[in-house]
């Protein structure tokens, strides 16, 4: 890898984290949670897609182009980065514009990889980009976040679940279980493009199809043997597994009726999904995503487990204040998520520093 290459891989993640900060500032205000320092209506208002298309959106674009290693890749990133310029800017028809050109980059990306490799997890990880497409097309021409949320929430579960099955293959899975997840992704897939148009009941379906891939995830993933071992597998396990967890809860929500477009089963519904699975995946892999995508080393260290316990704890008090009607309990939770983020980073640098895990203590004597 060159330098250059190196330098523009580490400026989009740095044009990411501060997509992410935004987003997190106006979450918090969308919470009605009062902070010395908040970001303007816009970007409050814009809160979901930073977070959607900014963060996650162009993160994902990142790891694919560096899996596919071809230079052209990069446009899918450095699109999703221009998005981030014009939504901290507060143009979200622009930025809706640089996202579907990101989008689009993406998904040419992953035909390029499904022409190297047909399988069920490269197969999926394209049908994910395609609604990204979709739904980002949609929001160009003007449809609210509500409408495309759904598709949003397809592409993350899609693609996520795809490397999880790339990952899996390590451990022996019966052909029908590996059968079950393709179709249970194309038929998450088909449901989730049918929300765009119409969304009911095609928004309950896809809750369905969520729960569905939650239970294979918690039965067939790889992570159900590493968690039985120390240090960072178990640490990951738990973060996927958990991930799981939320996923079947986000997906229950959903499916259990029509999808309102904002307030308490709003929130509940979508942040158990983009919250309790992406962001818990991402807390669980960066350990392995950070050196591989921007040679940024994160050794593990026990101190890591702290922002996933506080991440799960606070949504667990967010999803039951948004469930028993408590504004308390919702803002207390709210306010334990963007926490972890904190958590995290200083326990990234801490693990940085110390140079990873615990010496052994000596037995005395
Ligand atoms: C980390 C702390 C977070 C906080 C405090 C937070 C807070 C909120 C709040 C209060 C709402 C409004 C819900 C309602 O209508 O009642 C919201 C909406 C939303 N959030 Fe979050 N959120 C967080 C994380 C995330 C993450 C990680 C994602 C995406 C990966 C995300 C995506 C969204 C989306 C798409 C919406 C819908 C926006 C809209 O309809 O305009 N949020 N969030």
């Amino acid at each position: 890898m060159t330098a250059a290459e190196l330098g523009l891989r580490r400026g989009v993640l740095l044009v990411v984290a501060a997509a992410a900060l935004t987003a997190v500032l106006g979450g918090l205000v969308r919470a009605a949670i009062a902070l010395p320092v908040a970001p303007g209506p816009h970007q409050v208002a814009l809160h979901g897609p930073l977070f959607v298309v900014g963060v996650f959106g162009t993160v994902i674009a990142l790891e694919r182009a560096v899996a596919l290693a071809a230079r052209w890749a990069y446009l899918a990133p450095v699109a999703g980065a221009v998005a981030v310029g014009l939504l901290l800017a507060g143009w979200s028809s622009p930025a809706a514009a640089a996202a579907l050109l990101s989008a689009l980059a993406l998904v040419a990306i992953n035909v390029a990889i499904v022409r190297r490799q047909l399988a069920s997890f490269t197969l999926l990880m394209l049908a994910g980009a395609l609604l990204l497409a979709a739904a980002n097309a949609l929001w160009w021409r003007g449809a609210g976040v509500p409408t495309v949320a759904p598709a949003w929430m397809a592409f993350f579960v899609l693609t996520i679940v795809a490397e999880r099955i790339e990952l899996s293959r390590l451990a022996p899975t019966p052909r029908w279980a590996s059968r079950l997840v393709l179709a249970l992704g194309l038929a998450v897939a088909t449901a989730a493009a049918f929300s765009l148009v119409s969304p009911s009941p095609a928004t309950r379906l896809l809750g369905a199809g969520f729960l569905a891939l939650a239970l294979w995830e918690l039965r067939f993933d790889l992570a159900r043997r590493t968690v039985h071992m120390p240090g960072l597998p178990r640490y990951s396990a738990a973060g996927i597994l958990a991930g799981a967890g939320w996923l079947a809860v986000g997906g229950w929500l959903l499916a259990l009726g029509e999808l309102p477009p904002a307030g308490p089963r709003y929130d509940a519904a979508l942040h158990a999904v983009l919250v309790g699975f992406v962001l818990s995946m991402v807390f669980a892999h960066a350990p392995i995503i950070l050196p591989a995508v921007a040679q940024i080393r994160l050794p593990f260290h026990p101190v890591l487990w702290w922002p996933l316990a506080i991440l799960h704890g606070g949504l667990a008090v967010r999803l039951a204040g948004d469930l028993v009607g408590s504004g308390a309990w919702r803002r207390a939770g709210s306010l334990a998520n963007a926490l972890a983020l904190v958590a995290f980073l200083l326990a990234a640098s801490w693990a940085r520093r110390t140079g990873g895990g615990r010496q052994p203590r000596r037995q005395p004597g």
